[in-house]
């Protein structure tokens, strides 16, 4: 396998995915552990962004400090069920702007279409963390990281919560240079392109539709 991939093996990340995978969790809750664990693994991915040190004034004196240094940041979730890790990654780094990509895959042909993008200005300048709770086929992250460097973004980080070998394998072929974060690997997809074991429909269980 091509590019730099991060497998979770945080106990918390893998207590909390076991939840969702129980049929049983509702929906509400199934929400709140999706934003938990997208604010977890963002802790593991944001750990190499770059510190400088900055002068900061002490109630006692002047100190140098170190802060976040360098690029700004785009937090791109994939529509729909991106959306519900925004918040997680969002409460750790409030000064990021936020994009969307719209994708929804052909339930015959499990090809993505497109049918809303909007990216925050100066994509260029931008760390672009995208979020998708599933890499199933891969054809939807492909898709959107196309987009992005079409756009003009160069560092991309992508996020997933469960992945499938055979899309970690098409994204890291197609895109390499992508760091990529999965909460879990899982056995593989089904004749419908789900993913096995997997949660079933992200987007449903996190939205309350069938
Ligand atoms: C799901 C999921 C990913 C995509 C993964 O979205 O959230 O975006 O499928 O599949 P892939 O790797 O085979 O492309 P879906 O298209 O069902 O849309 P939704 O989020 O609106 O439910
Ligand atoms: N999309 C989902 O929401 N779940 C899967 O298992 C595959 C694609």
């Amino acid at each position: 396998m091509n590019g730099k991939v991060f497998i979770m093996d945080h106990p918390l990340i893998k207590h909390k995915i076991s939840i969702l995978r129980n049929k049983h969790t509702p929906t509400s809750e199934f929400r709140h552990l999706v934003e938990e664990i997208a604010m977890l693994e963002a802790y593991e991915a944001f750990r190499d962004l770059p510190l400088r040190n900055e002068e900061v004034e002490t109630p006692l004196e002047t100190c140098m400090t170190p802060v976040i240094d360098g690029k700004k940041m785009a937090i791109i979730p994939i529509l729909r069920a991106g959306i519900g890790m925004v918040n997680g990654v969002h409460a750790l780094v409030p000064s990021a702007k936020v994009g969307h990509i719209g994708l929804c895959r052909d339930p015959e042909t499990h090809e993505p279409h497109e049918y809303y993008c909007k990216l925050p200005d100066l994509i260029e300048e931008r760390l672009a963390v995208l979020l998708d709770p599933m890499l199933a086929t891969g054809g939807s992250a492909v898709d959107a990281v196309n987009y992005i460097k079409k756009a003009g973004g160069k560092h991309i980080k992508f996020m997933c919560i469960i992945a499938a070998p055979e899309g970690l394998e098409k994204l890291t072929n197609e895109h390499p240079d992508v760091e990529v974060y999965v909460g879990n690997l899982d056995r593989g997809l089904n004749k419908d392109a789900y993913i096995c074991p997997g949660l079933g429909d992200a987007g449903d269980r996190i939205f309350g539709t069938q």
